[in-house]
């Protein structure tokens, strides 16, 4: 009798401790453990993406070296490179930027905090490849002119710039 006694006892108690387990287990009592998987460097489309790591070589080649400046025109400003970024300026700008690059294309009504450039004025003009370059792949500071280095090849952009070059040219005439 004493020993069925005792059992119970024991059963109570390790039933009980079970029970404060299994009220954490099944998040009735809820505690933010730092295993979630929210908490992880990573980042979600359309945010800024994470640093380059120090010491590392992008594939993309020296122009995303952090710290190294603006970079050199790799690419010669000749007739193929100007119409292919004349023809990347129809699909990846102008609904922007406007047909004339002048600031006015279709979105830019909708664009009501900052508008976009006219990229044949002075203000962008006066900036060297290097700079326009970097504009095209990680935007502008202020977020309204958005990060196009997923959408367009390095080789690409830099037809972009040959082909902004363009639009001073034919100012100047
Ligand atoms: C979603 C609309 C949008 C698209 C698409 C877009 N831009 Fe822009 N762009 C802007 C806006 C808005 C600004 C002005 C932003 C600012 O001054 O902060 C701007 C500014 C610029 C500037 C001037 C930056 C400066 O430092 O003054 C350049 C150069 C430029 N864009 C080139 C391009 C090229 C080349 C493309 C296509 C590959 C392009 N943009 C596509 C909206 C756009």
């Amino acid at each position: 009798m004493r020993l069925l006694k005792q059992l119970f006892w024991v059963f109570l108690t390790l039933g009980l401790l079970l029970g404060m387990v299994l009220v954490f287990s099944y998040d009735i009592v809820k505690i933010d453990w730092v295993s979630f998987m929210e908490i992880q460097p990573s980042y979600a489309s359309q945010e800024h993406p994470l640093p380059v790591p120090a010491q590392s070589i992008p594939i993309e080649g020296p122009a995303y070296v952090p710290g190294a400046g603006s970079p050199l025109n790799p690419v010669p400003a000749d007739d193929v490179s100007v119409a292919r970024g004349t023809q990347l300026f129809s699909t990846h700008c102008q609904m922007c930027h406007g047909e004339t690059a002048a600031g006015n294309g279709p979105i830019s009504a909708f664009l009501v905090k900052k508008k976009p450039a006219d990229l044949s004025s002075e203000l962008v003009q006066s900036k060297d490849d290097g700079t326009l370059f970097l504009t095209i792949s990680n935007g502008t500071g202020s977020g309204y002119m958005p990060a196009l280095n997923e959408n367009l090849t390095v080789r690409e952009r830099w037809d972009l710039v040959n082909f902004i070059r363009t639009l001073q040219a034919a100012e100047d005439q």
